[in-house]
């Protein structure tokens, strides 16, 4: 039913198809778990574009393509003339011919946009300053996992609320019809237009959207705590600004004693939880942070989802190739 369908971002797709995808993911989990061959790409050929660093989307798109059956393609921005010598117009055009997917990760929305326009064969966002749809998949389906339903269920995500993730997460929250809260400093709210299509979706989905300045509040009966980077990647210079303006929105133990009981700990990663490494010297001493956006203790904890939602990456990525290139899962 999604054959041939771009996934540029989460609006591309309504409640019942992500909910297809949540669920077409869950069951390819099952059949990798059980040894069971999936090569619904058979022949096929991946192709995947990062502008930007990744570990966990590249590894998850590679795997998938490979337990599908198909070859994939890496291009690093060294490696292909778009944006330098070409345009990403013809760069779709011609990739497109070749390819019969293609992954973008870099900076410009307009760009997987524009891919997506001219490539002719199916374009995934693999992360843009403003959306991460596919991370979407994955996390939504983890909350699923835990709960075994997403309607109705309280999800907090504290941090950054401009960032990708924040925009992806509110996005995608509404159009499912699970609460969402945005704890943030006012001036990270995320932007006006944004929340607004967030309101009208959760109009439909019966969804609570929330942004509040008071984490400890916005925490309360959360099923679900996430969060990110205070630093995307880009924003480097923005380091001392971002730290100074989200100092208190650290998640930690205490606020899972105001959440319901079975609440769950969630972070896209890469996280900075533990700022032991060599990494972390620099921001101990330039900032006197022994932890970022995570404490370590939550990050160590039973209750923390981290790593399943990684691995529930490739599963989801593995669903969105197979379903945009015309694979029915019949649930
Ligand atoms: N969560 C995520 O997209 O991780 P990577 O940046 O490692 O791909
Ligand atoms: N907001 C983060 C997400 C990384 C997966 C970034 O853009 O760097």
């Amino acid at each position: 039913m999604l054959q041939g369908q771009n996934f540029l971002k989460e609006t591309d797709f309504t409640a019942e198809e992500l909910t297809y995808l949540i669920d077409f993911s869950i069951h390819l989990k099952e059949l990798k778990k059980k040894n069971i061959p999936h090569r619904y790409l058979e022949r096929q050929n991946i192709c995947l574009i990062f502008e930007k660093t990744s570990t966990r989307t590249r590894s998850a798109f590679s795997v998938a393509a490979s337990d599908l059956g198909a070859s994939v393609e890496y291009f690093g921005m060294t490696d292909i003339q778009m944006g330098n010598k070409e345009s990403v117009e013809d760069t779709a055009i011609v990739m497109g011919s070749m390819f019969d997917g293609i992954e973008f990760r870099g900076f410009k929305q307009t760009d997987v946009e524009t891919l997506g326009k001219y490539a002719g064969v199916p374009v995934w966002n693999g992360l843009t300053d403003e959306f991460h749809p596919t991370q979407m998949i994955a996390d939504f389906m983890t909350i699923k996992e835990t709960y075994g339903r997403l309607e109705g269920l309280n999800l907090v995500y504290a941090g950054d609320g401009r960032n990708n993730v924040a925009n992806s997460l509110m996005i995608t929250a509404a159009i499912l019809g699970v609460n969402i809260a945005i704890a943030a400093p006012k001036e990270l709210f995320p932007a006006e237009d944004l929340v607004k299509q967030a309101q009208a979706y959760a109009e439909e989905s019966g969804a609570v959207i929330r942004l509040e300045e008071d984490i400890q509040k916005a925490c309360q009966n959360a099923h679900a705590i996430y969060t990110d980077v205070w630093i995307s990647m880009g924003e480097e210079d923005l380091m001392e600004e971002r730290i100074n303006q989200l100092k208190g929105y650290q998640v930690t133990a205490e606020l899972f004693e105001e959440a319901d009981d079975q609440a769950i700990f969630l972070h896209c990663l890469p996280a900075y939880h533990d700022l032991k490494t060599s990494n972390g010297v620099y921001f101990k001493e330039e900032f006197g942070l022994e932890e970022m956006e995570v404490s370590d203790e939550v990050f160590r904890a039973p209750y923390a989802k981290q790593f399943q939602q990684a691995e529930n990456r490739m599963h989801s990525i593995k669903a969105i190739m197979a379903a945009t290139n015309g694979h029915l899962f019949v649930p």
